[in-house]
């Protein structure tokens, strides 16, 4: 039987700021599955019902692989790459670092560090806010998180961009970066194994799944999935919120003038910009709207396919504050749905909240074009931004 067959790459050159999601947009009215032939080859579920059971469905798509780019990993991140039971015993142990509570309390930090940021730009009146400030603030939460020492950032910051970003002729550095990271990781674990203190290293080290002593080796693992899941996700959405408010003058004039607006505008930018690109090897032969898939077949489960499906969302490609039951999957869904979710939205708010109180007004210069690309996430390489500094 035939099947719509796509030549859906979004990994390669960077494109102009938008495209990717306009081009998911267009592939959803296309068809409800297809296959693409890009990165070894997966299939694409495109609508909201069908990418929400995919995620619910964990017996037959398995989290052993999560990037069609990488179909066959030899690590396995914690908790994010583990299937059920395992993964439910370890989301059980990690739930009370994650909670509402314990994000609320760094709440202080977070907002000093992001009004340090700010106030260093505010009086030049430009910056390119992905590498100013939507890099640099979650990296600066993340070592706060992780009680590492915030003197690190610099050094984090050319890690992580080494790993996330370089293009595939940078894959020495990449592998470089990511042997640097281990080393510090290691270094830090045996550190709060000595010596603890309060912070998620030393509460993960009493951790016991399955009543044994957790391993340096899965220690390991989580850290590196808490330094890949928290930094480019807030960094990628506070990009895209930010173009998207600079080019609509009465959507950032009203966050400027009511702040108390922010939380709902936070949700909406989290749907209409979804950005994670994840996807599920799947354990059994299955058809699926006229689609032969194999077990062991990559689909990818776009969230920006779902969260702009016109069958959930009305008008779903227009921004709107005031959108009444809004609920857009983001964060994923099914037993995987995304701790760091009350620490992502917190600092989202804060960002929001401080930069509008201090730079309240700005756009992209005239002929600047920003671009993005994608990975396992969707992000902006650069945005322009200019502004009249405020005076005294
Ligand atoms: C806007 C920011 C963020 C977005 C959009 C986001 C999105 C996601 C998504 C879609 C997943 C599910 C992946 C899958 O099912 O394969 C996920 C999982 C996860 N995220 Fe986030 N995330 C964000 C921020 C954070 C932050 C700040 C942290 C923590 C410090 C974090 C920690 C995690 C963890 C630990 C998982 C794995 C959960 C599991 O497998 O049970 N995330 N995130």
């Amino acid at each position: 039987m035939s099947h719509p067959r796509i030549d859906f790459d979004p990994f390669g050159e960077p494109r102009p700021a938008g495209t990717t999601h306009a081009m998911l947009d267009e592939l959803r009215e296309q068809c409800p599955a297809f296959h693409s032939p890009a990165a070894h080859g997966f299939w694409v579920l495109t609508r909201y019902a069908d990418i929400l059971a995919a995620y619910q469905d964990t017996a037959s798509h398995s989290s052993r692989a999560i990037a069609v780019i990488d179909q066959n990993p030899s690590y396995q991140w914690i908790p994010v790459m583990l299937d059920p039971p395992e993964h439910t015993t370890w989301r059980r142990l990690l739930r009370p670092l994650f909670t509402p509570a314990r994000a609320a309390a760094m709440e202080d930090a977070i907002r000093r560090r992001c009004v340090e940021l700010i106030d260093a730009l505010a009086a030049r009146g430009s910056c390119d806010f992905v590498t100013d400030f939507a890099r640099r603030y979650p990296t600066a939460v993340f070592l706060e998180f992780m009680g590492l020492p915030v003197g690190r950032l610099e050094e984090f910051l050319e890690w992580e961009y080494a790993i996330l970003h370089a293009r595939s002729s940078a894959g020495a550095g990449r592998a470089e970066a990511m042997g640097k990271v281990t080393a510090l990781f290691e270094e830090l674990i045996a550190e709060r194994r000595r010596d603890p203190s309060d912070d998620v290293v030393s509460a993960a080290i009493a951790f016991e799944p399955d009543g044994r002593p957790v391993t340096d080796g899965e220690l390991l693992q989580l850290c590196t999935l808490l330094f890949l899941a928290g930094l480019d996700t807030v960094a990628a959405q506070l990009s895209y919120s930010f173009w998207h408010l600079a080019r609509h003058d009465a959507d950032r004039a009203r966050i400027s003038a009511d702040p108390a607006v922010i939380p709902d505008a936070v949700e909406e930018l989290l749907r209409a910009y979804s950005l994670v690109l994840p996807a599920r090897k799947l354990t059994a032969d299955a058809t699926t709207h006229g689609c032969p898939m194999h077990a062991g077949d990559m689909v990818m489960l776009p969230l920006a396919m779902a969260n702009r499906d016109p069958r959930v969302f009305a008008d779903p490609q227009t921004v709107d504050f005031d959108r009444t039951s809004n609920r857009h999957i983001a964060f994923g869904a099914g037993p995987h749905r995304c701790l760091g979710s009350h620490l992502a939205r917190l600092e989202l708010r804060v960002a929001l909240e401080e930069w509008h109180r201090r730079v309240p007004d700005y756009r992209i210069p005239d002929g600047a074009r920003p671009t993005e690309h994608a990975s396992l996430v969707l992000g902006l390489d650069t945005l322009p931004l200019t502004w009249r500094p405020l005076t005294g």
